[in-house]
């Protein structure tokens, strides 16, 4: 086999390019569940649990109106901004959560859906986004049927968006795991580390699915899958990628690897 530091030098050149976009692309992945799944707090397995599997205590509701989960304005989840006061402690905030969250506690009445709509579709509150022609026209909060699921407790993540972002998902994966995959076998890495980090990478890509769809159906203890899955896959593509980009940039040509 030959070693990656003996190929030509435009071949080291495409090689270290990927490598070192794959480590832009882990460091990202990093920040990006720290901010959109986790929103800005530490992730942790109980966080992925109540993603796929649903809180059994929450509904969807009180989770996006609580300020104590969600206190940043960036945060996609954070729904409370837009109740009407300014900040968290506002008066308004307060007064126009509590009239919803009351709402919640007392199992979602029919009648009192009347009462709330002034907030749920009213213009400079949920209504700029949770109506037809809004930008969340999708979740719209113009019927009592539509808004009912929110009151409920411990609701899944929605299948079809599951759905989507598996297929999405897997096939990145699919493509990232194969590419790092070949690239280390063209670098002095002991074969058998080699094979550990080739398995590890498409393995834990594969754990890391499957645990969404049985997190999602049972809940614990599948969520430790995904996030022992996850960290199997982000921390052998990772080796795989230093290992590429070590070989590309510093290799000396000439060596030849045993078979
Ligand atoms: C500026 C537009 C906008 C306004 C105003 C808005 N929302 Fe949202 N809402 C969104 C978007 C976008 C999402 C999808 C967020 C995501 O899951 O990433 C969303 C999602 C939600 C969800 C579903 C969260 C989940 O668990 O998937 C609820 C419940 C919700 N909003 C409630 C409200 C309430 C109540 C108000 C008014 C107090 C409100 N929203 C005001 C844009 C808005």
């Amino acid at each position: 086999m030959p070693r990656l530091s003996s190929l030509p030098p435009s071949v080291r050149l495409a090689a270290a390019c990927f490598a070192a976009l794959v480590l832009g692309f882990a460091l990202l992945a990093q920040v990006n569940l720290w901010h959109q799944v986790s929103g800005g707090e530490p992730p942790g397995p109980d966080k992925v649990l109540t993603r796929y599997h649903g809180d059994p205590d929450r509904t969807r509701l009180d989770d996006v109106l609580d300020g104590e989960a969600h206190p940043s304005f960036d945060d996609p989840k954070n729904m409370w901004q837009y109740l009407g006061g300014e900040r968290w402690d506002d008066e308004t905030t307060q007064a126009n959560r509590k009239r919803i969250t009351d709402w919640v506690r007392a199992g979602a009445p029919e009648d009192g859906f009347a009462a709330l709509k002034p907030i749920l579709t009213g213009m400079g509150l949920c209504g700029d986004c949770h109506v037809a022609g809004g930008i969340k026209e999708d979740l719209s909060f113009e019927t009592y049927a539509a808004v009912q699921p929110l009151t409920k407790p411990g609701g899944k993540y929605p299948l079809s968006t599951l759905l989507i972002s598996a297929h999405n998902h897997l096939f990145g994966f699919a493509v990232l795991a194969l590419l790092l995959s070949v690239g280390v076998c063209f670098t002095g890495l002991h074969n058998r580390l080699r094979m550990l980090l080739i398995l590890g990478a498409s393995g834990g890509a594969a754990l890391d699915i499957a645990g969404w769809f049985l997190t999602r159906t049972w809940g614990s203890p599948f969520h430790l899958m995904v996030v022992s899955g996850g960290g199997l896959f982000g921390l052998c593509t990772t080796a795989m990628a230093l290992a590429v980009l070590h070989e590309a940039i510093l290799g000396r040509a000439g060596k030849v690897d045993a078979p």
